[in-house]
This record gives C-alpha cells, sequence and structure tokens, in this order.
C-alpha cells in the first residue's frame, strides 16, 4: 500500500489571512492522523506565510505519526530542525515570490553544501529526502549526498494530465514514464522513492501505482476538497449557534 502525507500548510494559510488563531493545522494534522494518514508534512518557509515555528513545536508534542519538515537549506532552518528534530527533513529549493515549490533541487550544482546539510542533520538521527525533478542526473546526484530517500517532483506530470483522464495525451504518457525510470533509477541506487507536489484526486492514481513509490506528499488538494466537503455542514451548524 502506498503511503500518505498529508501536507497541512494550507490550513495555516487560512488561519494567517487573518491572524486568527482558527483553523490550527495542528487539530487538521491530528484529525488527519485519525483518518489514517501516514504521516504529517510542514513546509516551514523563511517569510512564514504559512506555517509558524509554534506549530512545528506543537506538532512535534503531539502527532503519533512521523513529522516531515519540508525546508530550504539555510543556516536557520538547519538550526531549527535540530532543535525540533522531526522524523525527516525534505530539502527543497525556495525562491521568497514564488507562490509555491517552483521545481526541485539542483543538486547537481549544489553538491557540497546538501551533503554537508544532510550529514548535519544524519548526525542527530533525522532521515533526510531531497526533492528532485524527474532528472535522472540529479538522482544520481542525490545518491552521492548521502541522503537514503528522494521524492521526485510530479508537478509536470500532474500540469500535463489530460481533461479526460482516459484521453491518449503524449505529453501525459511522458512524463509519466519519467516518473516511473526515475522512480526504477533511484531504487537501483538503493534509494527510497517518494513523490508529491500538485497531486489531485484526479491524477494520483497513476503514481501511486508506480512500484517503487513508497509514499506520497499530497497537501493543496486535500485541503481544497476539505473546504467543500465541510461546508454544508458548516453553515447548519451556524445556523444553529444563530438560531439556538
Ligand atoms: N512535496 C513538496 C516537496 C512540496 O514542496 C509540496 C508543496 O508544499 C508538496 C509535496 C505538496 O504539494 P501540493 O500542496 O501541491 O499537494
Amino acid at each position: 500500500m502506498t503511503k500518505l502525507g498529508v501536507n497541512v500548510d494550507h490550513v495555516a494559510t487560512i488561519r494567517q489571512a487573518r491572524r486568527a488563531p482558527e483553523p490550527d493545522p495542528v487539530s487538521a494534522a491530528l484529525l488527519a492522523e485519525l483518518a489514517g494518514a501516514h504521516g504529517i508534512t510542514v513546509h516551514l518557509r523563511g517569510d512564514r506565510r504559512h506555517i509558524q515555528d509554534r506549530d512545528i513545536h506543537l506538532l512535534r508534542q503531539v502527532i503519533t505519526t512521523r513529522l516531515n519538515l519540508e525546508m530550504a537549506v539555510t543556516p536557520e532552518m538547519l538550526q531549527i530542525a535540530m532543535q525540533v528534530k522531526p522524523n525527516t527533513v525534505t530539502l527543497v529549493p525556495e525562491r521568497p515570490e514564488e507562490v509555491t515549490t517552483e521545481g526541485g533541487l539542483d543538486v547537481r550544482t549544489h553538491a557540497e553544501e546538501i551533503s554537508a546539510a544532510v550529514r548535519q542533520l544524519h548526525e542527530v538521527g533525522i532521515q533526510v529526502s531531497l526533492f528532485v525533478d524527474p532528472s535522472e542526473s540529479q538522482i544520481t546526484a542525490t545518491a552521492e549526498t548521502g541522503a537514503q530517500l528522494f521524492e521526485i517532483n510530479t508537478a509536470a506530470y500532474a500540469e500535463a494530465v489530460p481533461l479526460g483522464l482516459d484521453e491518449h495525451d503524449e505529453n501525459f504518457e511522458q512524463q509519466l514514464k519519467k516518473l516511473e525510470a526515475c522512480a526504477h533509477h533511484g531504487e537501483s541506487l538503493g534509494l527510497r522513492v517518494l513523490a508529491g507536489h500538485g497531486l489531485t484526486y484526479r491524477n494520483v492514481g497513476h503514481v501511486s501505482a508506480i512500484p517503487q513509490v513508497e509514499e506520497l506528499n499530497i497537501g493543496h488538494n486535500i485541503v481544497s476538497r476539505a473546504v467543500l466537503v465541510g461546508m454544508e455542514r458548516a453553515v447548519r451548524e451556524m445556523l444553529e449557534a444563530m438560531n439556538a
């Protein structure tokens, strides 16, 4: 069975829109665990646009599955990771103006810096995963850093999914083949294979079917659906509160 890491960043996005106490991503994480999630993922950004430091400290204390902290390779983030000790750190590139993570790490170019971060995190018992584009040379470079896991960026695959999933589309087939080849390549190097970014209820099936992919990290689409499937109940409860 493919495992699911639920990314609760966008619960925090709604909270930060009002700088209000609700909705709390910590509560969302606990509910995700009750529903069977195998892990909780959060991205602590340099600009703190969604997840806050308080969230990761609380999550570390209360979740009973695994905490995966996504972060950029910066001295500030490394220090926080060493303090909080998540089960896994996923190193990602970060550009301050980006709407979301725009691509994978360029592990080949930044091999030295990334290898040093991997060593530092391993020393305190934190597993390290590198978020990389579906490129075999980046995956080879990942193995050379000493990281034991990598997460294949599925964004290009997700963007290529045709409207009617059954319709043949060459770009889609190509993107899926790339993911499959990279998963196979990673496994042949002894790496554990994860995948994520842009996955939805519609497009997830082909990725979870790749035998080497042990876990998916999914956030935005789950939070989007939670807002909609919860809307009727939330309105009913407000009417009850108004007319109690
Ligand atoms: N994996 C990584 C490395 C990410 O940066 C993100 C987005 O924070 C995700 C997975 C989840 O992507 P999405 O929110 O599109 O499901």
